[in-house]
């Protein structure tokens, strides 16, 4: 299969096609042996990339950093209390300024479409490293990490999100499931459930995959799947004091041993896009603990650390998946892309 993405941007799932994100998936998987195997072949010498920061990241910019360093590209790292991105400087502007020093723009922050703003803006590929919207560098580590711990294709997998599904991560999973083919199943009480315009994105391109898409607020969707995933019940940018309503919504919804033992499964298997609330190792993890008496929030630290060996696989790709969308977008002509074997 021949795929072409250069000079792409990246900013959410629904603008691939099927092919296009199966193929990003396997030219990660690519990159991943070749560097394993210590053959990576470099395809971005002399790029320089800048990634810009409006909320805190661990794995997205380290996997970005050492992803570009890897293949070669110069990175610089700008955050809006070190530039004036925010404050003194439309995103409109900083687009112009950043596309005619740069050859690719990562953004992480806010409403969706300052992204949207930039790329438009930029002229060179911009990637969402997460808005509140997308998380779509996210959903191929989850699916590249799903499709390596069970040998199958994700049309055959099957996954339930439990938790907060107004945000970013669950309406990725609906659309990338979609995109898919998969059994995707989205598990939330119906405060926290995705938008509409979310769940029409996801069910037109299901309509051409075949995925099957189920948002519901019944526990006992969980049965039968292969994986279940979470995510925090609190997301960066929302206030503080938004703990206690989400805590009252979710608490019956945390991925803890009994909801595993609902699905029927023995094998099944926990994602978590991290970071975690499973135990007492955070400061916000300590003041919910002091309000609330809980010791754990999403998921019980018993489930993560059963589980650790997919979560970690997981934190993994996304480095190795956040450099295919960098080598399929920036690297020169759509022949060192298409070299790759796969
Ligand atoms: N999963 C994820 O995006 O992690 P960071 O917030 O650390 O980048
Ligand atoms: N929903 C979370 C994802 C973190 C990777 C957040 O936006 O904070």
């Amino acid at each position: 299969m021949s795929v072409d993405l250069h000079g792409r941007s990246f900013l959410r799932e629904a603008d691939f096609t099927p092919e296009e994100w199966a193929w990003l998936l396997r030219l990660a998987g690519d990159l991943k042996a070749a560097r394993r195997a210590g053959a990576e072949r470099r395809h971005l010498t002399g790029k320089n990339i800048a990634l810009l920061f409006e909320k805190t990241s661990t794995r997205t910019r380290c996997a970005f950093e050492v992803g570009a360093h890897d293949q070669g590209a110069h990175v610089t790292y700008l955050d809006s209390s070190g530039s004036q991105l925010g404050h003194k400087e439309s995103i409109a502007d900083t687009a112009r300024v950043l596309g005619r020093m740069f050859d690719g723009i990562e953004y992480r922050g806010f409403g969706q479409e300052r992204v949207e703003e930039l790329a438009a803006g930029a002229g060179v590929p911009v990637w969402n490293g997460l808005t509140d919207q997308w998380h779509p560098t996210q959903m191929l580590a989850d699916q590249l990490t799903m499709i390596e711990h069970t040998g199958r294709p994700l049309s055959e997998i099957s996954v339930a999100y439990v938790g907060d599904a107004r945000f970013n991560e669950a309406n990725s999973h609906l659309v990338a499931g979609a995109l898919s083919g998969m059994d995707m199943r989205i598990i939330a009480p119906e405060p926290l459930q995705n938008e509409a315009e979310v769940r029409a994105v996801a069910e037109r391109i299901a309509g051409t995959t075949g995925a099957r898409l189920t948002v519901t607020d019944d526990l006992g969707a969980v049965e039968g799947v292969d994986f279940v995933s979470t995510d925090v019940w609190v997301s960066m940018g929302e206030p503080g004091d938004a703990w206690t309503e989400r805590i009252g919504l979710l608490r019956p919804y945390q991925v803890n041993r009994a909801l595993l033992e609902a699905t029927g499964n023995a094998d099944v298997k926990v994602l978590h896009c991290l970071p975690a609330l499973h135990d007492l190792g955070t400061a916000v993890g300590r003041q919910v603990y002091e309000a609330t008496g809980l010791d754990a929030l999403e998921i019980t630290d018993e489930v993560f650390e059963a589980n650790a060996d997919v979560i970690f696989d997981e934190a993994e790709n996304r480095m190795h998946t956040i450099k295919a969308v960098m080598v399929a977008t920036l690297a020169e002509g759509v022949i060192a892309a298409r070299t790759i074997a796969w």
